[in-house]
């Protein structure tokens, strides 16, 4: 329902993106309304906003819900009708991007409370993103307002970078050591003129040096911080080094650079090309998954990309998705040799090989 922001209330959630009047994005679907978001909405100068209450869940994932099921599809079409999952993973994100927000700020936290409120973040991400990680790959690739583009970042790193670390089997500690370090890995950033983060035109040189001192800052002002063991701060700071020796800040190669560092480039790479930036449009989650495929066997480590991009897809499985000639299918096998261009059913049965199709490309999920 549309209704006028003075009526809105906190737990409502948004129907449709809200705009500024520049045509840039405040707010995006799925979000549930707080006080403080309806502030800025306010401060914006919003006037109406499409919410529904927080008890009438809005139906997605509708699309091949009365379709036939096509053999082979390993997946129920029914397990991407819950909405209320993809509300829970929107809530814990905006939580956990306050406490974010209050650690990298400020200033006045002493290491003991510093260390406590770290664990209890790492604590929190491991218990609320265990599971489900279909609505959280379709949170974290949504758009975003651009002014929270450090805190949405870090966290979607850390959640990615944790959903790797299980998929490779770690241990509670090593994946206590992930998530702090993708938290922290840009945390340097902080110490780079805005002007310069957010610049709409080409950099100049001098300044694309500015930017890359993030990585050397990280370390900085983790080893400040005082509560972070060696190994986490190199976890953290090493995040542009790349296998070919071609990264920085310290052009390491791929045997020198920690596994833990390579898993944060990779989910780096992928919230980094999936999200607006000043400069360009978001990419789609399947160009960004083509990109970093193609940097497999020389900037990136083959074994974090080929096992991230193949869960990517068996996660997507039976999901219905639209091509860029308007096709609507769905995914219903993966392609071993070319783990980016699955095999597709339409909804009246054509299958369609997008490994020997190449002008096809998918464009979204339906
Ligand atoms: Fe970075």
């Amino acid at each position: 329902m549309r209704i006028d922001l003075n009526e809105a209330k906190e737990g409502m959630i948004i129907l449709a993106d809200v705009y500024d009047e520049y045509g840039k994005i405040l707010l995006s679907s799925g979000v549930r309304l707080s006080n403080k978001l309806i502030n800025r909405l306010k401060k914006e100068k919003v006037i109406e906003i499409d919410v529904r209450e927080q008890d009438a869940p809005k139906k997605r994932f509708e699309y091949f819900e009365e379709e036939e099921e096509i053999e082979n599809s390993k997946v129920e079409l029914k397990k991407f009708g819950r909405p209320e999952v993809k509300e829970k993973v929107t809530e814990n994100c905006n939580k956990l991007e306050d406490i974010i927000k209050k650690l990298f700020l400020n200033n006045n936290v002493d290491v003991a409370k510093r260390k406590t409120i770290i664990a209890s973040v790492v604590k929190f991400i491991k218990q609320n993103f265990n599971k489900d990680i279909i609505y959280i790959l379709e949170y974290i690739t949504k758009d975003r307002i651009i002014e929270g583009q450090l805190y949405y970042h870090s966290l979607n790193v850390a959640i990615l970078s944790y959903t790797i670390g299980k998929w490779l089997k770690y241990t509670d500690k090593q994946l206590d050591t992930l998530i702090v370090a993708a938290l922290f890995h840009d945390i340097g950033k902080i110490k780079i003129p805005e002007e310069i983060l957010n610049k709409e035109e080409r950099l100049l040189d001098n300044e694309y040096e500015i930017i890359m001192s993030h990585a050397k800052e990280t370390e900085n002002i983790m080893k400040e911080f005082g509560c972070f063991s060696k190994e986490t701060i190199e976890a953290a700071s090493f995040h542009h080094e790349r296998s070919d020796g071609s990264g920085y800040p310290n052009k390491l190669n791929g045997n020198e650079i920690n596994e833990y560092s390579k898993i944060i480039a990779v989910a780096d790479i992928f919230d980094a090309l999936t999200s607006k930036k000043a400069y360009r449009e978001k990419y789609n989650s399947f160009k960004a998954l083509e990109i970093i495929d193609n940097y497999s066997y020389s900037k990136l480590d083959n074994k974090i990309t080929k096992l991230f991009i193949t869960k990517f897809f068996e996660i997507y499985l039976g999901q219905g998705v639209e091509l860029n000639d308007s096709t609507k299918a769905k995914i219903i096998r993966l392609n071993s040799n070319e783990i980016t261009r699955p095999l597709l059913a339409t909804t009246d049965g054509q299958i369609i090989d997008l490994a020997l199709r190449k002008e096809l490309e998918i464009q979204k999920f339906l």
